[in-house]
């Protein structure tokens, strides 16, 4: 065995975006000797894509909005297999998240009266997200990382956790490497936080960036734990589809909250012919009453552009089918004809500097060019709802990577609210874990740390012809054929197929030079996390036969109420992923109540 650089904490979080961050800050404030350990620089998170707002019923423009409505359209977004206990705790606790991110020095943007100003996303009853210009998640993390600096919470920045020390079915710490030195690590805790985020990098377009692997994911279920509905995948539907070198990059929503249309190639406003029977009553059905519901909300019934992700996904991705899509093979999002030069500017500046200056496009003058892209996976990490503890004693999940807060289906705006609620309550509890074992904690074995190292070095020393960039590029292409928007069962059983093969692929990949900045090393170790978390999505999906929220089947196209009460449950089985069905927990009829009224 190599030397291995060694560290003793309470609390070790891994990821370093809102849910991390979060996390961190509250164990650490409740006495738990904490450390962040994340794969990138910190401040870099896929987090600062969610640009739009932190969706929280304050009520300061609405003030007939409460917990309640809140609660109620995220049930409804997420077609009602969301976790009911995740959802309420959500919208109840929301609110205080953004006062306390506020008192921590976050600059929200302010209505007339001085209060914090909120704007409409899809989904949302009433205009519910907080939001700096479309940069709010970028104004989170700083407010988030000062903290977290100012508490003096230890940071491991550039770090790749591998696997999680898991003997005896209690974790005991994590494994890893410096990703600039390939020095290894062993951090030893009793409690680890996964808040790795998400999955995009095993699809071809996504808003994701290089580190969203699925690492967390694949840890947990490593480490014995298990994933909740992964079959529910979304595309964001509005993201860059020209050049091709930023094609899948985000272009927030606010834009249509804010008053953007979408156009097909014949200039119609196509969204009019896509509004299911679920969402009709509460939709416009001509421009007139759509464009009445910017001047007067309460009265009118809103645009069909708001409506939630999924459904305007499949949307644009009809149009394009049908021959109506752009020159580049997305939609047109119109806002410059629908409002002034000055007002996009001031709401919408970063989307104005991306395009100007990835694009060379005025969006104060003329359409984007936009269409899906891979944004979030509404699957992840079976929690329990409260504490957010995984099956496996002393892992904890918060974030994208834990499952069942959102359902099918997440609505824009309430990651980043997730994110502050259930990462608090993820350093509270994992805390609290930490102190009740008192000097009886779980230690690392030398045999398993010396496994461990091996396994991280087999790619240098494998005789294999494998390389690892052409099996990345060639997982993206199935997952984006045979995985995307759209599924069949024929083209998931191909799928699940072609997985199996790349499984053994990636057992020969091969890598050459040192573990100094080498980064080919790096995307073969990530590979057999994308792999493991699409297999889950694959075999999730041929499992449910049914069409709800991020996930479509053209065999199955509607929504089945049988699925409706039940999650699919992955674990981890013969080198191989298993899967199997639950009933969805009992909502009390307090809150059944809620779904009857207006
Ligand atoms: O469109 C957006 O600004 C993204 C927000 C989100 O994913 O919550």
């Amino acid at each position: 065995m190599t030397d291995i650089e060694r560290h003793a904490y309470d609390v070790v979080v891994i990821g370093a975006g809102g849910a991390g961050l979060s996390a961190a800050i509250e164990a650490h404030q409740q006495g738990a000797k904490t450390a962040i350990v994340c794969k990138s620089l910190l401040g870099k998170a896929h987090t600062v894509m969610a640009e739009g707002g932190i969706a929280a019923s304050l009520g300061n423009l609405w003030p007939e909005d409460n917990w309640q409505v809140h609660f109620r359209d995220t049930m409804r977004g997420g077609k009602m297999l969301n976790h009911w206990r995740m959802a309420q705790l959500h919208a109840q606790e929301a609110p205080d998240r953004v006062l306390e991110l506020e008192e921590w020095g976050a600059l929200f943007d302010r209505t007339g009266d001085g209060l914090i100003s909120q704007r409409d996303f899809g989904g949302h009853r009433y205009a519910r997200l907080a939001h700096v210009g479309d940069r709010t998640g970028l104004e989170m993390i700083r407010t988030l990382q000062q903290r977290a600096v100012q508490l003096g919470i230890d940071v491991f920045m550039e770090c790749t956790i591998t696997q999680l020390l898991a003997g005896n079915g209690r974790i005991a710490g994590a494994f890893g490497y410096r990703r600039e030195s390939g020095q290894f690590l062993c951090f030893e805790a009793p409690a680890v936080i996964l808040a790795t985020g998400g999955v995009g990098k095993s699809y071809k377009v996504t808003s994701n960036s290089w580190e969203y692997t699925g690492d967390g994911h694949a840890l947990a279920v490593r480490a014995g734990g298990t994933l909740i509905n992964m079959e529910f995948v979304q595309f964001h539907p509005t993201g860059m589809v020209w050049p091709p070198s930023v094609r899948g990059i985000l272009v927030t929503e606010s834009v249509r909250g804010d008053g953007g249309v979408l156009r097909n190639s014949e200039g119609e406003r196509f969204m009019f012919n896509y509004i299911t029977e679920y969402f009709k009553a509460e939709t416009a059905d001509s421009e007139e009453e759509a464009d009445r519901w910017y001047e007067d909300k309460r009265n009118n019934r809103r645009p069909p552009e708001l409506l939630p992700r999924d459904e305007v996904a499949r949307a644009i991705n009809a149009e394009v089918k049908a021959g109506r899509g752009s020159p580049h093979g997305g939609v047109f999002l119109d806002i410059a004809s629908r409002r002034s030069a000055d007002y996009i500017r001031k709401r919408l500046p970063s989307m104005y500097h991306q395009f100007k200056e990835l694009a060379d496009v005025d969006i104060t003058a003329e359409a984007m060019e936009v269409g899906p892209t891979c944004h979030y996976v509404m699957g992840g990490v079976e929690v329990d709802p409260d504490s957010q503890a995984s099956t496996v004693s002393g892992l904890y999940a918060a974030g994208e990577v834990a499952g069942g807060m959102h359902g099918s289906n997440r609505l824009g705006g309430n990651s980043l609210s997730d994110l502050l609620v259930f990462g608090r309550r993820a350093g509270t509890y994992a805390a609290e874990y930490a102190a009740s074992l008192g000097g009886d904690r779980p230690r690392a074995s030398e045999e398993e740390l010396a496994g461990f190292e091996r396994t991280a070095l087999a790619p240098f020393s494998e005789e294999g012809d494998e390389n690892p960039y052409a099996l990345h590029k060639d997982l993206q292409d199935l997952m984006q054929g045979l995985v995307g928007i759209i599924r069949t069962g024929e083209e998931l059983k191909q799928a699940t197929k072609q997985l199996d093969e790349m499984k053994e692929r990636v057992r020969r990949v091969t890598v050459e030079g040192g573990r100094q900045y080498n980064p080919g090393w790096h995307l073969a170790l990530d590979l057999h996390n994308m792999l493991l978390v699409s297999e889950s999505i694959a075999k999730a999906a041929l499992e449910r036969q049914e069409s709800r929220g991020g996930h479509t089947r053209d065999d199955y196209p509607t929504a089945d109420p049988e699925w409706g009460q039940l999650n699919v449950i992955c674990r981890e089985a013969d080198g191989g992923i298993e899967i199997s069905t639950q009933p969805l927990p009992e909502m009390p009829e307090e809150l059944k109540a809620l779904f009857e009224e207006k």
